[in-house]
């Protein structure tokens, strides 16, 4: 932590737009024209590709990058295990999958010195990461900043802080990350975190499948919910260090580590659309019910990790931003519900308009598949009784990584003393008004 960082994070400029083909340069001239591969690279840089999709996915899908940089990744020294802390990878086999609604306050303080890579926490999650399918809910309280870079071959990462600033050092240039935005952090992206405040705070979603794309709008039309524009991109950054760099590898649930002669984030210069981004979650454009009800949550929608069945999702990251609420004869809280898919919900910041109390910043809530929900019982009596008229919910901004399958939680966060122990009381009392 340093004010030079916040300066640093605070004066970043950025490239626009989700998926877009961006390209870069921090040195002029570095960035090859008309090829990718030449027989030479400009200024003695070594071209080097990141595929995150197969060579032959369809053009809409695709994501590559190519980078130009000071060393080709290929030069380093063999990998050793190293510890996996608190991080856990699908499957998740050591716990029995749970179908109570489980409740978490915040992860208690770290020990001096963890960074956010020692600071992950894996509550649980699905599929099975060497299968690329499925995801993982991570959390993360972290003191220190990262002096070692970090890559993920499980899946890419979307980084939700709930609590202190970021500033992402990327290959492909660094990004500025406070509450209320998210970062998205490719497959395979090598990176460390460095903090801008005391300690820092947040949860992580380790996406295995399909990478993270705006969701189709439908009728909705050409705009609305999270917008294309609003997502940044780096600027090309190197950091041009020779001596040891401990480089850390998350590959099939397992944290690999080499001691590397230089920094590996050396790219001078980089074109592509597979690239790390950061997002301001009040940019997203809510849309809801003028007239009666509530459109399901995945009107919501921010980013979708689609699967092969059309229209369910591996992994759906939905936010619950500032609205007003207006529907008529309405029950407008969240409703009572089952649903087939899982739900993992967290607090960024002030309250959640279907829970009075005990869903705070920091803590989570996990509703597996078909686990029966929703407002609890003060807030089923207030809304009930409530005078319709317009509504502005602003004290609040939660957020939800829905997916296909029902979450299975680790040992250590079934055990954990932070697992609230009577969260079903949330429902308790809700009395019988049935009069035939
Ligand atoms: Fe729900």
């Amino acid at each position: 932590m340093s004010a030079d960082a916040r300066k640093t994070a605070e004066g970043l400029s950025y490239l626009t737009g989700f998926g877009n083909e961006h390209s870069s340069e921090a040195v002029p001239g570095a960035l090859p024209e008309g090829r990718n591969s030449p027989q030479r690279a400009p200024l003695g840089l070594y071209a080097e590709q990141l595929s995150g999709t197969a060579f032959t996915e369809p053009r809409a899908h695709n994501r590559r990058s190519w980078l130009y940089r000071v060393r080709p990744s290929a030069a380093h020294p063999a990998f050793t295990r190293t510890g996996n802390g608190s991080i856990r990878t699908a499957p998740f086999t050591e716990a029995v999958p749970d179908p109570n609604r489980l409740r978490w306050n915040p992860l208690p303080e770290p020990a001096p010195g963890t960074d956010f890579l020692s600071g992950l926490w894996t509550l649980g999650g699905n599929g099975d990461a060497a299968q690329r399918a499925g995801m993982a809910v991570h959390l993360y309280h972290a003191n220190a900043s990262m002096e070692r870079v970090f890559s993920d071959a499980d899946g890419e990462l979307l980084i939700v802080p709930e609590r202190g600033g970021l500033l992402l050092h990327t290959e492909f240039g660094r990004l500025h990350v406070e509450p209320a935005h998210v970062a998205l952090i490719p497959r395979g992206v090598r990176f460390r975190v460095e903090l801008l405040d005391e300690s820092a705070r947040g949860y992580v979603c380790e996406n295995y499948g399909a990478a993270f794309r705006l969701p189709d709008l439908g009728p909705i039309g050409a705009n609305g919910l999270a917008n294309s524009r609003d997502f940044r991109a780096p600027v090309a950054a190197y950091e041009d260090v020779e001596g040891p760099v401990e480089v850390v590898n998350k590959f099939c649930g397992n944290l690999w580590s080499a001691t590397y002669d230089h920094s590996p984030l050396d790219v001078v210069a980089w074109h592509g659309n597979y690239v790390p981004y950061v997002y301001d979650l009040r940019r997203f454009n809510v849309i809801g019910t003028i007239s009666y009800d509530h459109p399901d949550p995945s009107i919501f929608t921010v980013l979708t990790s689609p699967s092969d069945t059309p229209g369910l999702a591996g992994v759906d990251f939905v936010v619950f931003a500032p609205r007003w609420l207006v529907g008529e004869d309405t029950f407008r809280p969240p409703y009572f519900h089952r649903n087939v898919m899982s739900e993992y919900m967290g607090l960024i910041e002030g309250a959640y308009d279907a829970k009075a109390e005990g869903f705070v910043p920091g803590g989570g809530s996990l509703h597996n598949m078909m686990s029966a929900h929703g407002p609890d019982r003060e807030t089923f009596d207030r809304a009930s009784a409530a005078e319709l008229r317009p509504q502005r919910i602003d004290d609040g901004l939660a957020f939800m990584f829905e997916t296909r399958w029902p979450v299975t939680l680790t040992p250590h966060a079934a055990g954990a003393d932070h697992l609230q122990q009577r969260y079903d009381d949330v429902w308790q009392g809700l009395e019988r008004h049935f009069r035939a």
